[in-house]
C-alpha cells in the first residue's frame, strides 16, 4: 500500500482533515466523552505554540491520517531547561488501520523534533485507548510519565457559588502574574513553559487572579510580598478556538438532560435549588484553568474560592463565550488539590496518561543521535515519584 506523509496545506487540506476528524472518534465506546469541533481550522489547537507542525497521510489522493506536534522550552527536574515536543491529534481512518500509517506519522513527527534538537517527546492519552497505548508504549518505547486528573465542572447559570466571605480575590496585572509565576512555579513545577509571558499575553488568556484571606497583606507593588496562605490561577478561553460536544453518551445521560429540561419548564422555582445540566450535545465553549498554584495552611480553601469565582464569571459570560464547562488538569504534587476543585466525576478523567520518550542520548557528545532509552530511563529514574506540581499548558488542551 503506497501512502505518502507530507505537511498539511491549509488551503487544500482543511475540509478533508475536518472530515477525517469526524470519522475518527476518540474515546471509549460505552462512556461519556467529549468531542472537539475545530470550527473550520483543524490546526487551531497548536497555532498558539512557539513552533508547530501538522502532517497528513495521503493514499490515492485521499487523506487517511493526521498528526500534530508542537515544540517549546520547559523546566524539567535536574536538567533545568529542556526542549520538548508534544505529540497530539493522531488519527487514522478506520478502514486503513493496522497498516503502518499511524507509525509512519509518528516517525516523521519525531524526525521533525530531532531536526529541531528536541530532548523529549511526550503525549497524553486515555489509558483505556489500547491502540494508542500499543503504538506509543509498545512500539515506539514511550514510558508512562504522569497521570494527572482532568476535572470538569458544568457551568450552571441558574445558581452561582457563594464565595466564602473571608476570602479576597484580586486580578493581577500581566507583568506581575509573570513574575509571580516565574518566582513560585519556575523551578518547582515540571513542564513549566519558559515562554509563560507569551501565554499570559495571548488574547485567549482572560487573566490571572490571586486569593488570600481578608486581613492578610498581598504586595501588589514591587515588593511582591505574599501572605502565609495564598493561591493563584489563570483562565484560558478555549472556546474561542474550538468547541466541544458530548459524543456517544449512554441513554441514561440523554434522559437525564431531557428530564432536567422538563424540570426547568415545569417547576421554574426549582431552578435555584437543582443544578440543571446544560445541553452538552451541541457545540459549546469552555474555560481552562491553568497555572494553579497554592501555598500555606488552608490554601486549598483559597483554590476553591478561585474556582468558584471563575465559575460565576463563566455563568455571567455564558452567552458571549458560550462557556458551559470549566476544566482543569492537576498532577504531580498537586494531585490532592482535586478535593478542593469543584468537578463532576461523570465528566472527569481520573487518570490522563502522559507518556514520554528521550530523543537524545545525553551521554554522547551532543550530536543528534537515534532514539535511545538510556536518557529516558535516567530521566524517569529522577522523576519516578512526582515531588513537584505539573504545569499543564493551556495551548495543549
Ligand atoms: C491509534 C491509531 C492512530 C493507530 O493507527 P494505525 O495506522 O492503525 O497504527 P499502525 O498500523 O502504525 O500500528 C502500529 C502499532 O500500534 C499498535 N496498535 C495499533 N492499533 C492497535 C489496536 N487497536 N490495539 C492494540 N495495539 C494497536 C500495534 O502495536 C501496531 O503494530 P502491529 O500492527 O504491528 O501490531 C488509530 O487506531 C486511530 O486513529 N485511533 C483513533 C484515534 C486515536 O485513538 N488516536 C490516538 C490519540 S493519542
Amino acid at each position: 500500500m503506497e501512502f505518502k506523509i507530507r505537511s498539511y496545506e491549509e488551503q487544500s487540506d482543511r475540509a478533508q482533515v475536518e472530515d477525517l476528524e469526524r470519522r475518527c472518534e476518540v474515546g471509549p465506546a460505552e462512556s461519556v466523552f467529549l468531542f472537539t469541533d475545530t470550527m473550520g481550522d483543524p490546526i487551531c489547537r497548536i497555532r498558539n505554540s512557539p513552533m508547530y507542525k501538522m502532517l497528513v497521510a495521503e493514499l490515492d489522493k485521499e487523506l487517511v491520517g493526521v498528526i500534530q506536534g508542537s515544540i517549546k522550552l520547559v523546566t524539567v527536574p535536574y536538567k533545568d531547561l529542556a526542549k520538548v515536543g508534544y505529540v497530539l491529534g493522531l488519527r487514522v481512518v478506520p478502514h486503513v488501520r493496522r497498516k503502518g500509517i499511524g507509525s509512519s506519522l509518528v516517525l516523521k513527527l519525531e524526525e521533525w523534533f530531532k531536526s529541531n534538537d528536541v530532548d523529549y517527546a511526550y503525549m497524553a492519552t486515555e489509558k483505556e485507548n489500547q491502540a494508542s497505548v500499543g503504538l506509543f508504549m509498545n512500539k515506539f518505547g514511550y514510558n508512562k510519565f504522569r497521570t494527572p486528573s482532568i476535572l470538569v465542572n458544568p457551568v450552571n447559570n441558574h445558581r452561582s457559588f457563594r464565595i466564602s466571605s473571608n476570602i479576597e480575590i484580586s486580578l493581577v496585572k500581566i507583568d506581575q502574574a509573570e513574575s509571580l509565576y516565574r518566582r513560585f512555579m519556575g523551578s518547582t513545577t515540571e513542564f513549566f513553559p519558559n515562554d509563560i509571558d507569551k501565554i499570559l499575553r495571548n488574547k485567549l488568556s482572560l487573566g490571572t487572579w490571586v486569593a488570600y484571606f481578608k486581613g492578610d497583606y498581598f504586595g501588589f507593588d514591587d515588593s511582591q510580598t505574599v501572605p502565609n496562605s495564598w493561591a493563584m490561577l489563570s483562565v484560558w478561553n478555549s472556546g474561542e478556538i474550538f468547541k466541544l460536544r458530548l459524543g456517544k453518551a449512554p441513554l441514561y445521560c440523554l434522559l437525564y438532560t431531557k428530564s432536567w429540561g422538563l424540570i426547568d419548564k415545569i417547576f421554574p422555582c426549582l431552578r435555584n435549588m437543582v443544578p440543571s445540566l446544560p445541553d452538552f450535545f451541541r457545540p459549546f465553549g469552555f474555560y481552562f484553568l491553568y497555572g494553579v498554584y497554592h501555598e500555606g495552611p488552608f490554601s486549598g480553601k483559597l483554590v476553591r474560592g478561585l474556582c468558584e469565582f471563575v465559575h460565576n464569571m463563566a455563568a455571567e459570560k455564558k452567552k458571549k463565550d458560550c462557556c458551559k464547562i470549566v476544566v482543569t488538569e492537576v498532577g504531580g504534587r498537586d494531585e490532592e488539590l482535586k478535593h478542593h476543585i469543584p468537578h463532576w466525576k461523570l465528566l472527569s478523567t481520573p487518570e490522563d496518561l502522559w507518556c514520554i520518550k528521550a530523543l537524545k542520548n545525553n551521554d554522547d557528545d551532543g550530536s543528534k543521535s537515534s532514539s535511545t532509552t538510556s536518557n529516558t530511563s535516567s530521566f524517569l529514574e529522577l522523576t519516578k515519584t512526582p515531588t513537584r506540581a505539573l504545569f499543564v499548558d493551556p495551548r495543549e488542551v
